[in-house]
Formats: structure tokens, C-alpha cells, sequence
């Protein structure tokens, strides 16, 4: 698939003009507010399957036919959406097995949305038949430029379709040898052995719902019924409009799909961003932003993604929706193009009157026109989109890699022991990316599976488990030249939650690293205990493995309880490169301090020499390095030499203020 599927940045977002059928003046009155607005894009038809066949068989597709002319008569492109997250009640009523069942075996009625079973034949075929006939109708349409799969894919179904696709998962992946489960699952324990698949369900409350392997097989077989049900629905797109890109919106830390695996199955990653601007936090959530942008940039190797969805004001799923400060929204819109989307786009054009999400911000309020803030904002968006256009199909060049693997982050959330109240993996995680983002050094978020070897750097926090081959590759990584960093409980189990046997960190790591953990501590909250590294006391939260060296040189100690004097944080130069082990978990400046070292030792430079003060990030992404206020504060940005402003063209150099949510692109460009 090109990369780059557009010349321009896509400004839109999701239309439901199937809610204004009676007032199709509306319409046109759309078009005419999109194009002041700068919108060039719209995702159509989301959850209109009712609208577009209101009876079984019978179809209405005429609605479509005029806002797809319309929009094209207007030079705006159509993200055209397939219905499945949402069924008519007819469907429901007819086919009962499409709804969802719990684990108590009660089935959902007809309602809410992202309700279907993922198991049901009679599901899949309907999916089928209504994206054929979009397909076949839409398929030579000149607005037609991408497909939006679903919405939102998410949940799981415990009806008896789906149980009996769970034990035909298990046995594809067991070989359909029963004893390989009972091993992998150490099912001695508890007398837990089965003599056939036929009896295992699926984990629940009244049934097994303590066995991490159990938990970890149903998160992958859910992943996979979701991928299945995916290719299911892309199935006609695939023939009838083979050239048209496939995407689904990924949600911001959803943890139910491991996006990692199923980002194999898309062309294009698109995902739906909300943070929480305004609750006094802005500069974290830019932080967290960054982050998830990364990781999903990351998905597939760095090429540019989508942003699906964002809200051009507020949301309605708050405890408290505070209306967020004009600029917050654009500086959002320019962080995501920073990292990588070629796209902005809005949940929601136009508000709804009534439903769920009539409160839920949107470009036109209910007072119908372009008179207001949320507009004015939205219009200024997508006049800086327009000008930056050049930085669409670019890619971001990063020299170090935090690893968040998605397989990892469930078996942690599975096990029990240690502190079982604060595991924080995605926290954890972010946490070690941060000191690179606020140094304005370009990160990628990767996976345990993917390559290494283009980074000077990779931080592997809480890596508790080791899939396959995945302790040979970072022990090669080193070996050639590679820091690597780890910290407490690495490598614990194996792809299948088995413990590792002989000492941690697992087998060879032990060299790699050149030191071995004896045990491991659990500490209270308001109990911490303390540590020492390069001369700074810090406290050790929650967590800590107490370790010894075999060779690695100890770079900090513990200072409290009966470990004081033991190593907790080690050094050691293995073949060309270096293994680092951190060992306690401190959720205040460790990781900080540390990540200054390693940028030192390593001479990680970041994407630009330009001065920012607190709380202004740095993006590079192609030529141009995205300067981006989310300090409360107006802050002073000095300028290593002269520049472009990829916006304007204008010359920039010396100092210059930017004002808070300020931001500017400017071009290095030689
Ligand atoms: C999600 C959904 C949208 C809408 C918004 C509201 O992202 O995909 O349909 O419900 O949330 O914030
Ligand atoms: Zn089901």
C-alpha cells in the first residue's frame, strides 16, 4: 500500500447525515459550512445500517447517493464506513444469535452498539451482504477514497458459538494435544488437567477466572476473532474495490485487542484520541498523547497513521466535561501531525438532537451555525493543515525504542503476586518514555518482536514476559553494540506464563545483564523504601528486585530494610554494547535521571538544537521540527541558527515567545 494516499492533510471527521434525512437542506448547508471550516474529508455512514436497509432485503440507499455527489460536487473525499458496529432491530429480532451473551448466559437485548457476537455465522453474512452492496454501489464513486471498518471493535461474547470457537482455537493452538494444554497451563495444580478440550470454557467469576494462561489464551483467541471478523467484513471490499485502503479506529489504551497483531490486517492505523485537556494536567497528557501517538505509528513501522477521531471541543463521558481553552484542541490536532497522522478528524461534524451523544461536542453545535468559538477553531485548523501539506507521507527517524508489547502488558495485569494493586504497565511504560520526549529526541514504541538493531537504544520496562527468542535477540542486540535497559521483573515467564526456570533474569540474561535477582519485594504504598544512585537519595515505590552482580558494575544501592548495601541499579558491557538493570520502581525523577545518563553515554541527540523552556515538546518529522506550547504559561524559544516556518515561509531565528498552546513548524531543511 503507498504511503501516501493523499497530497493534503485530511481534515473531517464522523458525518451522520442519515440523522437529518427529513431536513436534507441540512445538507447543503453542511457542505457549505464544511468548506468554510476547511474540511476536505468526511466518514460517512458509521451506524446507519437501519437507514440503509430499513427492513430485511429492503434497502435505501438513495440518502447516500446524494451526500456522496454532494460531497464530491463540494472536492470533499469520503471516508466511507461499514455499519456492523451498530444493527437494525429487525436484524436482532430475527436472528437473536447475533447479540451478545455474558458469562452467566444471558443474552443482550436489541440495543447500545459494538453489541454483536463475533462468532455468528448469520452475523457474518449479513456484514457480508450489506459492505457487498456498498462496495458494488460505491465502488466507481469519485468522493470514495478509503473504508472505515465497524467502529470501535471491542468486547467479547461467552454464547455457545463462541465457547465452542474458543475450544477450536485451543486445540489449533495446542496441537490438539490436551496434555501440551495441561503443561503449558500447569494444570497438576489445583487438580485443574481436562481430558478433552469439550471442557474448557472460557474464564468467568463462577468458573475459573485465577488462571493466567486460561486469561491469556482467551485475550489472544478474542484478538483473533476479532481479526477473523475483520476479514469477514473486508472480504467484498477486497474484491470489488481492490485498490480502495482498508482502515478500523483503534481505541486510546483499549486493552481487549492486541493492536500489534491485528495492525498486520489493515493498510492504514487510525485510532481515536481523547485526553482529558483542561484538568490541570496538560502537559502529561500531552506526554501520554506522544506516547500513544508512537505506539501507533509504531504498529506499522513508522508509516503514518490516521487520527480518526478527536474531540473539536468536549466530550460527554466525563464525570465532569470541562470545555477545554480555545487552542488546546489545535495544538492536539498539530502534536498528532507531529508524530506522524496525515489526518485530523472530529467526532462529530454536526451534534445530534437527540441520543446518547447530544451533548458530546461537535464542529456545528445545535445553534446550526458557523457564529462560534468551537468553529472559528475548527476553521483555523484547517487553514495550518492546508499549509502544511508537505509533511504529508513523511516519516520520523528514531535512535531509541521503548518497548511496550502488548502480550506482555496482559500477562502482567494476569498474575498474582508481588503487589498486586500497582502494576501500571502503560504507566510504567510512558513513564521511561518521557525523559526522551522532553528532550525533543524522537521515540519509537515497539514491541518485543520487532527489529532492534536500528536503535542505539532500547528501555524494556517491566518486560515480564520473554516470549520466543525474544532473550537471544536482545542478548545479540548487545552483543553488537546495543544499550539495553531493563528493569525489575524482567523475563519472569515465557509465551505461554510459564515461569522461567534457573534464576532471573532468565537464562542467558544473566550474562548479559551480569547479575542474577534472588528475590522480590513488595512495598506499601505509604511505606517506601529507599535508594542511591550517582549520589541522589530515591524513594523505591511499590516494587523491587533484589539482585546480585556477576560482573556488571553497580551504578546505585539500596539504603533501607535488610537488602541495604545490594545493588539496585547495574552496568554491564557485554560483547560491543551495554545491558542496564534498574532494579526498583520510583515513580518520581529516577527514570529521569537515568534516561540523562544514557542520552550523555550514548550522545543521543535531540531531533533539533532549539532552547524550549518546561513543558514545550519537540517533534521532528521529515524536515520539519514541530515546536508545541503545552505549558500554562507563555515560553521563550531560542533558536540555534535561522530557520523556515513551514507555515508562512518566514524567517526565524534568534529568540521568539511563544504564547501558551502556541506552537510552530518550521523547516530544517538544508
Ligand atoms: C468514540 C466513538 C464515537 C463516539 C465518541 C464520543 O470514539 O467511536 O462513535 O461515541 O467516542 O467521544
Ligand atoms: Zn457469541
Amino acid at each position: 500500500m503507498a504511503k501516501k494516499l493523499f497530497d493534503y492533510i485530511i481534515h473531517g471527521g464522523d458525518y451522520n447525515p442519515d440523522q437529518w434525512i427529513r431536513t436534507p437542506e441540512i445538507w447543503d448547508e453542511d457542505m457549505r459550512l464544511m468548506k468554510l471550516a476547511h474540511i476536505n474529508s468526511a466518514t460517512v455512514g458509521v451506524f446507519s445500517w437501519a437507514t440503509l436497509e430499513p427492513e430485511e432485503g429492503v434497502y435505501n440507499f438513495e440518502w447516500l447517493d446524494t451526500v456522496l455527489d454532494k460531497m464530491h460536487q463540494n472536492g470533499m473525499s469520503a471516508i466511507l464506513a461499514t455499519p456492523s458496529g451498530a444493527r437494525p432491530a429487525w436484524l436482532a429480532e430475527k436472528y437473536p444469535e447475533v447479540l451478545r451473551t455474558d458469562e452467566n448466559g444471558i443474552r443482550r437485548k436489541f440495543g447500545d452498539r459494538h453489541n454483536h457476537c463475533l462468532t455468528s455465522p448469520v452475523y457474518r453474512e449479513k456484514v457480508r451482504g450489506i459492505n457487498r452492496m456498498l462496495a458494488e454501489r460505491y465502488k466507481n464513486h469519485p468522493a470514495l477514497k478509503m473504508w472505515h471498518i465497524s467502529n470501535e471493535y471491542s468486547g467479547e461474547c461467552r454464547c455457545e458459538l463462541c465457547r465452542e470457537a474458543f475450544r477450536k482455537w485451543l486445540r489449533e493452538y495446542y496441537h490438539n494435544d490436551i496434555d501440551e494444554l495441561n503443561f503449558k497451563w500447569w494444570n497438576a495444580f489445583w487438580s485443574h488437567s481436562f481430558n478433552s478440550f469439550d471442557q474448557i470454557n472460557p474464564p468467568e467469576k463462577n468458573g475459573e477466572d485465577s488462571a493466567s494462561a486460561l486469561n491469556l489464551a482467551w485475550q489472544r483467541f478474542i484478538t483473533d476473532s476479532h481479526i477473523s471478523f475483520f476479514e469477514n467484513e473486508i472480504a467484498p471490499l477486497r474484491e470489488i474495490t481492490p485498490d480502495i485502503p482498508v482502515t478500523t479506529n483503534f481505541m486510546r489504551r483499549y486493552n481487549g485487542i492486541d493492536y500489534q497483531k491485528f495492525a498486520e490486517h489493515v493498510d492504514l492505523v487510525s485510532w481515536d484520541n481523547y485526553p482529558a485537556w483542561d484538568k490541570g494536567k496538560n502537559p502529561d497528557e500531552a506526554i501520554e498523547a506522544a506516547f500513544l501517538h508512537d505506539f501507533f505509528r509504531s504498529l506499522k513501522n513508522g508509516q503514518p497513521f490516521f487520527l480518526m477521531e478527536s474531540t473539536p471541543s468536549l466530550v460527554n463521558w466525563q464525570d465532569v466535561n470541562k470545555l477545554p481553552k480555545s487552542g488546546i484542541n489545535e495544538l492536539a490536532s498539530i502534536q498528532a501531525v507531529a508524530h506522524g497522522a496525515d489526518s485530523v478528524q472530529y467526532f462529530q461534524w454536526r451534534k445530534s438532537r437527540g441520543g446518547d451523544e447530544k451533548f458530546q461536542g461537535a464542529v456545528i453545535d445545535h445553534c446550526g451555525h458557523e457564529n462560534t468559538r468551537v468553529f472559528r477553531n475548527v476553521a483555523k485548523i484547517g487553514k495550518t493543515l492546508e499549509g502544511l501539506s508537505g509533511v504529508v507521507g513523511t516519516e520520523s527517524n528514531s535512535r531509541v525504542a521503548v518497548i511496550y508489547d502488548w502480550e506482555n502488558g496482559w500477562a502482567v495485569n494476569f498474575f498474582r503476586g508481588y503487589n498486586n494493586i500497582r502494576r501500571d504497565y502503560v504507566k510504567e511504560c510512558i513513564k521511561w518514555y518521557a525523559p526522551f520526549y522532553k528532550r525533543g529526541i524522537s521515540v519509537d514504541v515497539i514491541s518485543m518482536q520487532d527489529d532492534f538493531s536500528k536503535y542505539d537504544a532500547v528501555i524494556a520496562p517491566f518486560l515480564y514476559m520473554l516470549k520466543d527468542g525474544t532473550e537471544e535477540r536482545i542478548e545479540e542486540y548487545v552483543r553488537n553494540g546495543g544499550s539495553f535497559v531493563a528493569t525489575y521483573l524482567t523475563g519472569v515467564v515465557d509465551t505461554d506464563d510459564l515461569c522461567k526456570l534457573g534464576g532471573l533474569p532468565a537464562g542467558r540474561l544473566k550474562e548479559v545483564f551480569g547479575i542474577w535477582c534472588e528475590e522480590t519485594d513488595a512495598l506499601p504504598e505509604d511505606i517506601p523504601g529507599k535508594a542511591e544512585y550517582n549520589g541522589k537519595t530515591y524513594e523505591v515505590n511499590h516494587i523491587c528486585d533484589i539482585i546480585h552482580t556477576k560482573g556488571a558494575k553497580i551504578l546505585g544501592e539500596y539504603k533501607s530494610d535488610f537488602y541495604a548495601g545490594m545493588p539496585c541499579v547495574t552496568e554491564n558491557a557485554f560483547g560491543k554494547g551495554k545491558a542496564y538493570y534498574a532494579a526498583f520502581r520510583n515513580d518520581k525523577d529516577f527514570a529521569d535521571d537515568f534516561c540523562q545518563m544514557l542520552i550523555s553515554a550514548e550522545s543521543i541527540a535531540s531531533d533539533a538544537n532549539i532552547i524550549c523552556g518546561e513543558d514545550v515538546f519537540l517533534r521532528k518529522r521529515g524536515d520539519n521540527v514541530f515546536v508545541m506550547n503545552f505549558a500554562d504559561d507563555e515560553r521563550e524559544i531560542i533558536f540555534d541558527k535561522e530557520y523556515i516556518n513551514a507555515v508562512t515561509g518566514e524567517t526565524v531565528c534568534g529568540r521568539t515567545t511563544l504564547p501558551v498552546c502556541g506552537h510552530l513548524v518550521i523547516s530544517c531543511a538544508e
